[in-house]
């Protein structure tokens, strides 16, 4: 074993040699310094925390499971102890109080569009929701309006999933064949690339959809606000050649046109995009009263 008082003990690091006295020597000034009577006094402990009086907050939650009965059940929460955010509260509560409660969440950024639900009356993101700090009020959660529930704060998003499927969500163009995929880019204008500003930012969290009242009485046929401004989305790409049959797509009493442009969904987006303003556009380009435009730039020319 090393003994670090040890005068003869070497120790060899490549072609230096390091003598464990002069370590040791020091080791033992330093050290002797510490406690040395008359040495500078070791720094005061810090003032012991006052304890803040608790902030409870009441969280009053929907909760189901299949064959029970709904009910809102009451959790109190100390805000003192919890993070500033809505979700901060339910991992809380999940972790801390009842761990059978059911919520999605993933990113708690903003960003993935899972933790949407209603709260305090409104779709939004329990993830970038602030808690409301006056402890007199209740904050209620339920979850999204008008979805089919499968537990608790978990909605069914498969019916939005599938509509969002039909309109096709992905680059389509009319020679593919002679494009052969990895082989060139696809060009874009940036000219061209700012009409996809405030429609490639959504998250698919569906608040839009499900506080659209147009949507709550038929969710079957109409495709509802988030669905629609993903259409526009790929109508309006310039690298896309599929617009006259995404159009086309549209034509139907429901479909498109059950919209009465409320903007209970551009009101509610967590995001701050606009799906009511896309829906009036694809009714623009529909009616014909708008065209898009032909692209800056034409990926076809590489090929030919
Ligand atoms: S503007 Fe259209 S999509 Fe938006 S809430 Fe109203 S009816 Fe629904
Ligand atoms: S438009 Fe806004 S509210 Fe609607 S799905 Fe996209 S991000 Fe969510
Ligand atoms: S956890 Fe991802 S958006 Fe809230």
């Amino acid at each position: 074993m090393y003994d670090r008082k040890s005068e003869k003990a070497e120790l060899f690091c490549g072609e230096f040699t390091i003598i464990p006295t002069i370590i040791s020597s020091f080791y033992e000034n330093t050290t002797n310094d510490l406690f040395t009577p008359g040495a500078a006094p070791p720094p005061p402990a810090p003032p012991e925390q006052k304890k803040k009086e608790p902030r409870i907050k009441t969280f009053q939650i929907y909760r189901w499971k299949p064959g029970e009965k709904p009910k809102m059940q009451t959790y109190n929460i100390d805000l003192n102890e919890c993070g500033t955010m809505v979700l901060d509260a339910l991992i809380k509560i999940k972790n801390e109080k009842d761990q059978t409660l059911a919520f999605r969440r993933s990113c708690r950024e903003g960003i993935c569009g899972s933790c949407s639900m209603n709260i305090g009356g409104i779709n939004t993101l329990a993830c970038v929701q602030k808690i409301d700090g006056n402890l007199a009020a209740p904050l209620r959660l339920y979850p999204l309006p008008h979805m089919y529930v499968i537990r608790d704060l978990v909605p069914d998003m498969s019916q939005f999933y599938e509509q969002y499927r039909t309109i096709q969500p992905w680059l389509q163009r009319k020679n593919e064949s002679k494009e052969p995929k990895g082989s060139a880019q696809y060009l874009q204008h940036p000219q061209d690339r700012l009409e996809l500003d405030g429609l490639v930012e959504c998250i698919l969290c569906a608040c839009c959809q499900t506080a659209c009242p147009s949507y709550w009485w038929n969710s079957d046929r109409y495709l509802g606000p988030a669905v629609l401004m993903q259409a526009y989305r790929w109508v309006i790409d310039s690298r896309d050649d599929a617009t006259e049959k995404r159009l086309t797509q549209l034509i139907d009493p429901y479909k498109l046109y059950r919209c009465h442009t409320i903007l209970n969904c551009t009101n509610t987006c967590p995001k701050n995009l606009n799906p009511a303003k896309a829906i009036i556009k694809l009714k623009q380009l529909l009616a014909g009263y708008k065209k898009k435009t032909e692209p800056k730039l034409e990926t076809a020319k590489l090929f030919e």
